[in-house]
């Protein structure tokens, strides 16, 4: 029997121009908190830990004039491309991010008009009945917006959907915090479409949770470590170590929700695309999802990774995994008719995202 499904029509994704390799921090003063400074000939030590305990080698950067929604524009325009579809046709544009709009001299959010509308405006979109708007829920937003769109779609109110997530955590990057050095700029898309389809393909299921009450304090907007400075801007920070506890206690749990609210087993699984915060967390969730299962080893190729060379661009992260790796642009990695994949976020609020995807 036909049934409705969502699909991804197209995928596209920003890669922002200005490489930032870990060297480039050789000249920072990190601080132990807001605290004393590290000694400045432990900065290399600091950065080649950093690498070991992150697998982050670079980065990147918007360039000083571009803005998030400039990015997400990009991303947006490329899925368009992609789906071949007339952007008129669009029902929903809906933007992901956390921090809006920064300028690189100036952190004051800016979210009037929403993003979503900005890019809407740049897509000369003129169709009054295509409704712009943005989505906050920390870095698992864009997983948690194509969830909305999916709900719009299977209401037969909507038919299809540009669902982006644009970030430039790098103007909220604390120089003197050596966390920081995780953050990165990007954007990633989807067009989303309702198609009938009689095979189970698409959206199979979704899961989310936010565990606020324990752990709403992880991330948070702060001033910079180096406490003697004159800037008041503010920076994101976070308890990187609690928020790892966090995630490879939680997200495997939810992954494997999102499984059998679909009627599958992690062996139905071609591709992880989980959130790039961590490589080393992100191959600490994956074990703990094989160990949910029974499983001790799994096929080398099941989780792509891009953290080592695009750090981690919070919302934008998954998209633009999905987009390289769904065009064939990560060696090794393909997705084909039939396969499954998994997208699964964690960020700040606490929240967690999952949802099963089947390749028409
Ligand atoms: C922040 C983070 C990189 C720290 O890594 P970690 O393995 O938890 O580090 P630990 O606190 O256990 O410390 C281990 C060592 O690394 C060092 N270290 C910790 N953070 C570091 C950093 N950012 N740079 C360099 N070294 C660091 C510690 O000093 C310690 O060194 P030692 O072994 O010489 O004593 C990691 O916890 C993390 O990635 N957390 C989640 C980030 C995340 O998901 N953010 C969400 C944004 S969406």
């Amino acid at each position: 029997m036909l049934r409705t499904r969502t699909i991804i029509k197209g995928t596209g994704s920003c890669i922002p121009p200005r490489l930032i390799p870990n060297e480039s921090f050789a000249g920072h003063a990190f601080f132990e908190d807001y605290g004393q400074p590290y000694p400045t000939d432990k900065t290399a030590r600091i950065i080649a830990k950093f690498q070991d305990i992150t697998d982050i080698a670079e980065r990147r950067y918007a360039a000083e004039d571009q803005l998030a929604s400039d990015l997400a524009f990009e991303a947006g325009r490329a899925a368009i491309e992609d789906a071949g579809i007339d952007p008129e046709t669009l029902d929903y544009v809906i933007v992901a991010h956390n921090f809006g709009d920064l300028r690189p001299d100036n952190h004051r959010t800016d979210q009037v008009p929403t993003l979503a509308a900005k890019v809407k405006a740049k897509l000369r979109i003129a169709n009054p009945e295509c409704v712009a708007y943005d989505l906050p829920f920390g870095c698992p937003g864009w997983v948690q917006a194509v969830i909305q769109a999916h709900y719009f779609l299977q209401s037969g109110d909507a038919k299809r959907a540009l669902v982006i997530g644009a970030e430039t955590l790098s103007r909220v990057s604390d120089p003197a915090d050596r966390d920081s050095m995780i953050y990165a700029d990007g954007a990633g898309a989807v067009i989303l479409e309702a198609q009938e389809h009689a095979e189970a393909v698409g959206i199979l299921s979704h899961a989310t949770r936010s565990d606020t009450l324990e752990h709403v304090g992880l991330l948070w907007l702060g001033t910079t470590f180096d406490e003697d400075s004159e800037d008041r801007q503010l920076y994101i920070k976070m308890k990187g170590r609690k928020l790892y506890e966090y995630a490879v206690s939680h997200v495997p749990g939810l992954v494997k929700r999102s499984l059998e609210k679909a009627g599958l087993s992690l062996a139905d699984v071609n591709k992880v695309l989980i959130h790039q915060a961590n490589g080393k967390m992100d191959d600490a969730i994956l074990r703990r999802i094989g160990r949910l299962y029974g499983v001790s080893e799994l096929p080398t190729d099941i989780m792509p990774m891009t953290v080592s060379w695009l750090g981690n661009s919070s919302v934008a992260t998954v998209p633009t995994l999905l987009d390289l790796v769904r065009k064939g642009k990560m060696e090794g990695h393909s997705l084909n008719s039939g396969d499954v994949a998994v997208l699964a976020s964690v960020g700040a609020g606490m929240n967690i995202n999952s949802i099963v995807y089947r390749m028409p």
